[in-house]
């Protein structure tokens, strides 16, 4: 029986798409007895795909490609021009490698103590101050960690800088006009900043442990047995300082549901596969990625839709976290649902799905996690703040969305 796949009937929907944010595609979607919705954005025919299926089919890396998918204006500003996000076959491969090789149990470890370290002085630093602004301090907290995780030198002269920089690369991406082009510079600055660094290792003049992210990526050649060139293995480098930074947004979030949910709170000081499920709630519950973008390798049809080769494919990151047909009151903002969670590759996606090696799934997974496990501890444990009166709200139709206050403490101190 043939199925009439649904799809939008204006001209265009790019206007929509920024009027509904992290609402646009599941509100197409999930509407519809299929996974599968048309619409037009920028001009293109586009397919909106979403839940476990639209998941394991935007992953197959047989029917979908990277290149070209990505607009530039993500590329100039977010993720860096020709780096890991726009590769594919065995190219992609080879550099996920890479990456992988940078999160061995030791190094997770190491991640874990520095992030408790680093929370420990900015209590002390806390402590004088009359309010604290969670998401700006954990901000530098973040660059700091990551600074040192990656064996990046960092001076005093230049933390604010250099996290003002990390943070407009990832909040400039989808603005317009002055806020995207102080994005594009950043990137630029930040992308000089690690070459001169690259630039060093090569010729000796800094020495740096092997393992650590800045001396993998100086050293590291691709498949034609060359090193990246300086600025690849700059872009690269930031592929892991930036979106260690930009785990504060999850960090506020956490920090908004302990209010929100108060009785999460000491259940997450006590129990430690409680905190497990605390933080994969956050990563579900809370948006950050809306959705990302795939072009399709050769004509298929899936679901009675004719996918043609080339064609703009968007996987629902949100909406797929937020699927009733995955989740039980999928609205709700429950820790306990990880207890029975069996670990699919194609539900819980707000970091990519499928396979790490294969696909591309993030892998800075892990990272993640511990950063949030170590934060979220702290927090529960050895932190002791009041929360003022603000607005913490935040609007699913800003991409991508903050609590508007930043989270604001007052009386800091250790417990
Ligand atoms: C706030 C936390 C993070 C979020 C929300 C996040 C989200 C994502 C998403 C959605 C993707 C794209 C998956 C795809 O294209 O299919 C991705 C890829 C990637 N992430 Fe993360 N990430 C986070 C943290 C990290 C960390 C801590 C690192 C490094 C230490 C990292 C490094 C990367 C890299 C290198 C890729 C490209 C992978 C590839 O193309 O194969 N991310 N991330």
């Amino acid at each position: 029986m043939s199925v009439k796949v649904p799809k939008d009937r204006t001209i265009d929907n790019t206007i929509a798409l920024f009027k509904d944010g992290y609402e646009f595609v599941p509100k197409r979607v999930q509407s519809h007895h299929l996974d599968v919705y048309e619409t037009r954005l920028l001009g293109e025919k586009v397919a909106l795909i979403s839940g476990e299926e639209g998941a394991k089919l935007f992953y197959d890396t047989d029917r979908m490609n990277r290149n070209g998918a990505l607009p530039s204006r993500v590329l100039k500003t977010l993720f860096g021009e020709d780096a890991i996000q726009t590769m594919d076959g065995d190219a992609h491969t080879h550099r996920k490698l890479l990456f992988m090789s940078l999160m061995t149990p030791e190094a997770l470890e190491n991640l874990r103590e520095l992030t408790t370290t680093y929370w420990e002085r900015f209590t002390g630093k806390w402590q004088g101050m009359k309010k604290v602004v969670l998401y700006d301090e954990v901000r530098e907290l973040l660059c700091r960690t990551a600074c040192e995780w990656a064996g990046v030198p960092l001076t005093e002269k230049e933390v604010d800088k250099r996290t003002r920089d990390l943070s407009n690369m990832i909040d400039g991406f989808s603005a317009i006009g002055p806020k995207h082009i102080e994005s594009r510079k950043a990137r630029k600055r930040s992308e000089k900043w690690i070459e001169d660094l690259i630039k060093k290792i090569r010729e000796g003049k800094l020495e740096l442990k092997e393992g650590t992210a800045l001396y993998e990526m100086a050293v590291h050649r691709d498949l034609d047995g060359q090193l990246l060139d300086t600025r690849m293995a700059a872009i690269e480098l930031l592929n892991v300082i930036r979106p260690l930074i930009a785990i504060s947004k999850f960090l506020t979030f956490g920090a908004v549901a302990f209010e929100d949910y108060p009785e999460t709170k000491p259940q997450v000081a006590e129990d430690d596969d409680y905190l497990f499920h605390f933080a994969q709630e956050v990563r579900r519950y809370y948006p950050f990625v809306p959705f990302l973008g795939a072009r399709v390798d050769h004509d298929f049809t899936w679901q009675q839709y004719p996918f043609k080769e080339g064609q703009l494919v968007i996987i629902d990151i949100y909406g797929t976290n937020h699927d009733p047909k995955l989740w039980e009151k999928p609205d709700e903002f429950q820790p306990e649902r990880f207890q029975d969670w069996k670990g699919g590759l194609f539900d819980l996606i707000p970091q990519g799905g499928g396979d790490y090696y294969k696909g591309h799934r993030c892998p800075g997974e892990w990272p993640t996690l511990e950063v949030l496990q170590a934060s979220f501890r702290f927090m529960s444990k050895h932190l002791h703040y009041t929360v003022p009166k603000q607005d913490y709200s935040y609007n699913l139709r800003k991409m991508p969305a903050l609590p508007k206050s930043g989270f604001i403490m007052k009386n800091v101190s250790m417990k």
